[in-house]
């Protein structure tokens, strides 16, 4: 196992601080309509079970698995569902739940694929943005944080499937030569 030492980077009280914001913009936004939150598995979930509950409308729940092929820490491009929707959302207002856009591929893949399936509108909320790391553009609607460097872990955020259970956010540290698995 490679050397890894933690360092907090938004502690909780500062997420819960944020989230409670995001929720209120999220709330006046989509007042009279009742969207489908569709988070993306497993990152999102505690950043999710957090939002919805700051939620003042009614909202339904979904969920996605997406898997992305390329290096450890990079997606590369390939990306396909590996759990699908549920819920039937021809005419609904969807809004995506992510833990971070990074490369922007993923999000990007998941927001034109559910555009063709016709739904009424589809937006996205996500916790953290690393927007200098784009690589495709995107538009994100809902952003918590817009980070700078570094791997983050914690708040349902894994690294090698670790740390999600953290109720902080971290980077991590690694030695040279280590590998994490990303697609969560
Ligand atoms: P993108 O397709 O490059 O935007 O990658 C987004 C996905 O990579 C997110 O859904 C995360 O699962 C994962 N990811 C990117 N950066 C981090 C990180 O710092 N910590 C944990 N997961 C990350
Ligand atoms: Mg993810």
């Amino acid at each position: 196992m490679s050397r890894r030492t933690l360092h907090i980077l938004y502690p909780r009280d500062q997420i819960a601080d944020r989230v409670r914001s995001l929720a209120e913009r999220i709330s006046e936004d989509y007042k009279g309509r009742v969207p489908i939150l569709v988070a993306v598995l497993k990152g999102a979930v505690v950043f999710l079970a957090d939002l919805m509950r700051q939620l003042t409308i009614p909202v339904q729940l979904d969920f996605v698995r997406l898997a992305s092929y390329g290096d450890a820490m990079e997606s590369k491009g390939v990306i396909s569902i590996t759990k699908d929707l549920e819920m039937p959302v021809q005419g609904r207002d969807l809004l995506v739940v992510e833990d971070i856009v990074d490369s922007g591929r993923t999000l990007k893949f998941l927001l034109e694929d559910l555009q063709r399936r016709g739904a009424r509108s589809v937006r996205c909320c996500v916790l953290l943005d690393k927007r200098h790391r784009r690589e495709v553009q995107i538009a994100v609607d809902y952003v918590g944080f817009v980070m700078e460097e570094g791997f983050v872990v914690g708040y349902g955020l894994d690294w090698s499937e670790d740390f999600r259970h953290l109720p902080d956010i971290f980077i991590v540290q690694v030695a040279e030569g280590a590998s994490a698995s990303r697609g969560g």
